[in-house]
């Protein structure tokens, strides 16, 4: 069955570069990323876990733990973290799962069968504290991730989760936020001090509430 935005992400136990995961209760009352990769020793997917560890205090900064994953074993893995240390310039330091049973992959629908029988395509979950899928994105094989654009949904995700905003297009954190529709303008203009741009009666901006 596909995973669907709001359903509650599958449980799995599984090996890992870090150990066993438990996956629920590693995530805990962390928000997560799980982002799985075709293969080990691929150059795009060489470049991504190092960005990724790059990245890493931004995610820590926002309660994010994140994880890879890819369908060699752990053995497999170690040997390529020293190539993604020495090649990225990183230390790597987040857990990469081993998942040689296709186990996570085919729980999580990565593999596409259409574009590869037995590798997965490049899946990203954003998973929040209730466990509840909050984003996907598929890419292929041949297209690295932007994962500052992973970045930029979850400080989405986590405004809007507490403020009655949406976000418009190519928002950053700081831009004007759009005001959900439900909320009439005379209620907005009292929940938003800093005050309503009504461009049209269903098109209304506010400077980012908790800035
Ligand atoms: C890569 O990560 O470089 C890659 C993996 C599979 C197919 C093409 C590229």
């Amino acid at each position: 069955m596909t995973l669907q935005l709001g359903d509650i992400v599958p449980d799995f136990t599984q090996e890992s570069t870090h150990g066993t995961i438990h996956f629920h209760e590693w995530i805990g009352d962390s928000w997560a990323v799980l982002f799985s990769h075709p293969k080990d020793f691929t150059p795009v997917c060489t470049t991504e876990l190092g960005e990724v560890a790059r990245l890493k205090p931004e995610f820590d900064k926002r309660n994010v733990k994140v994880i890879a994953l890819s369908v060699d074993d752990v053995a497999s893995h170690q040997g390529w973290i020293s190539d993604i240390e020495e090649t990225q310039h990183v230390k790597m330091n987040y857990p990469i799962l081993a998942d040689p049973d296709r186990k996570v992959s085919n729980l999580y629908g990565m593999i596409h069968p259409n574009a590869n029988d037995t590798l997965t395509v490049r899946a990203v979950f954003i998973i929040d504290p209730n466990k509840r899928l909050r984003l996907t994105l598929t890419y292929p094989a041949s297209t690295g991730r932007n994962f500052e654009e992973i970045l930029r949904v979850i400080d989405s995700l986590q405004l809007t989760d507490n403020y009655s905003v949406a976000t418009p297009a190519n928002w950053k954190d700081g831009d004007d936020c759009v005001v959900v529709p439900s909320i009439p303008t005379e209620e907005a203009k009292a929940k938003f001090p800093k005050g309503i741009k009504e461009l049209k009666p269903y098109l209304r901006l506010t400077p980012q509430p908790n800035r």
